[in-house]
C-alpha cells in the first residue's frame, strides 16, 4: 500500500494544478487534498474532473475546485487562477501539469499544427506563472514545478513537437527561477518516466513496449502516477527550502 509522507507544512495551502482532473495530475489533486491543502484545478476533462472532485469530498472530507478550462485560451486560465486566488487565498504551489503528448509525424506537421502544440504544452506554463507571482510575492514565498519528460532525453521520435515543448521545460525552469528566487520563489521541473495511466496503458503499453520500458529501467518496475505525487508533494513543502532551478528525474533510472 502506498503511504506518502506528511508535510504539515502543506496544510491549508492553496495550491493549484493544471490538467488536475485525470492522470498524474488527478493523483496530484489527490495527494495535495490528502495532506490538508486547498487544491484548485483546471481541465477539459469534465466528467472525469467532476467525478474526481466528487471522490476526493468523499473520501477525504475536502473538495478541490475544479475550474472548467482549456490552457490553449490563456486569458481564461489566467482568471481561473484569479478565481482560485480569491476563493482559497494566494496560491503558494503551482503545479504545471496539463500537457498533450499526441503522436505526429514530421510530414504531417503544419504550422498551425507545431503552434496549437506549443499552446498546449508550452506557453501555459509561463503565463499560469506569470498570474500566481504577485500572490507568491505577497506571500514572501511559492514553490512552481514545471512538468517535462524523459521522451526527449531518450531520443524518443514520432512527437518533435511534443519534445521540442518539454525540452524547453527546463529553460523556462532556470530563468524563471532566476528571476523569482529575489522573491523566495522556488521552480523545479519534475521529468517523469513512463508513468502507467489508464491513458498511457490504453494507447502505448503494448508488450513490445513494455518490454523495452524494463529492459531500459534500472528498477524492474511499473511506474505509478503517486511516485510523481510524492516527487511534486517535497518540492512544493519546505523540506526542499534550498532546491531551486533544478531538474528531478522519476524513471526508475530508465534516462
Ligand atoms: N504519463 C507519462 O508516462 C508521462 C511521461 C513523461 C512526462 N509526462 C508528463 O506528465 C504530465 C502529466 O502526464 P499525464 O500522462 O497525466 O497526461 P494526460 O494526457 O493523461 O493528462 C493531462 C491532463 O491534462 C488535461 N488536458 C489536456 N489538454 C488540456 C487542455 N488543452 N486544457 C486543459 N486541460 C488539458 C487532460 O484532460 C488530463 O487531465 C504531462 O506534463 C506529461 O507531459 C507524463
Amino acid at each position: 500500500m502506498h503511504m506518502p509522507a506528511i508535510y504539515p507544512d502543506l496544510k491549508e495551502r492553496s495550491v493549484f494544478v493544471t490538467g488536475g482532473g485525470s492522470g498524474i495530475g488527478a493523483a496530484l489533486t489527490e495527494a495535495f487534498v490528502k495532506q490538508g491543502a486547498n487544491v484548485a484545478f483546471v481541465d477539459i476533462a469534465e466528467t472525469e474532473s467532476r467525478a474526481l472532485a466528487d471522490r476526493m469530498e468523499i473520501e477525504h472530507g475536502r473538495r478541490p475546485l475544479f475550474v472548467p478550462c482549456d490552457i490553449r485560451d490563456v486569458a481564461a486560465l489566467q482568471a481561473a487562477v484569479a478565481e482560485a486566488g480569491r476563493i482559497f487565498g494566494d496560491i503558494s504551489v503551482l503545479l504545471n501539469n496539463a500537457a498533450n503528448d499526441q503522436r505526429h509525424t514530421v510530414e504531417s506537421v503544419t504550422p498551425d499544427y507545431w503552434d496549437d502544440r506549443m499552446a498546449i504544452n508550452q506557453r501555459p506554463m509561463f503565463f499560469t506563472a506569470q498570474a500566481v507571482l504577485p500572490m507568491m510575492q505577497r506571500l514572501g514565498q511559492g514553490s512552481i514545478v514545471n512538468f517535462g519528460s524523459i521522451s526527449w532525453k531518450l531520443g524518443n521520435g514520432g512527437m518533435p513537437a511534443y519534445t521540442t515543448a518539454k525540452a524547453a521545460v527546463h529553460g523556462l525552469t532556470r530563468g524563471l527561477a532566476r528571476d523569482f528566487g529575489i522573491h523566495g520563489i522556488r521552480v523545479n521541473t519534475i521529468l517523469p518516466g513512463w508513468v502507467m495511466t489508464e491513458r498511457q496503458k490504453a494507447l502505448w503499453l503494448t508488450a513490445e513496449a513494455e518490454k523495452e520500458m524494463l529492459a531500459g529501467q534500472c528498477l524492474k518496475i511499473h511506474i505509478q502516477p503517486t511516485a510523481i505525487a510524492d516527487m511534486a508533494l517535497f518540492l512544493a513543502s519546505d523540506a526542499s527550502v534550498a532546491c531551486t532551478a533544478q531538474e528531478f528525474t522519476v524513471d526508475a533510472g530508465w534516462s
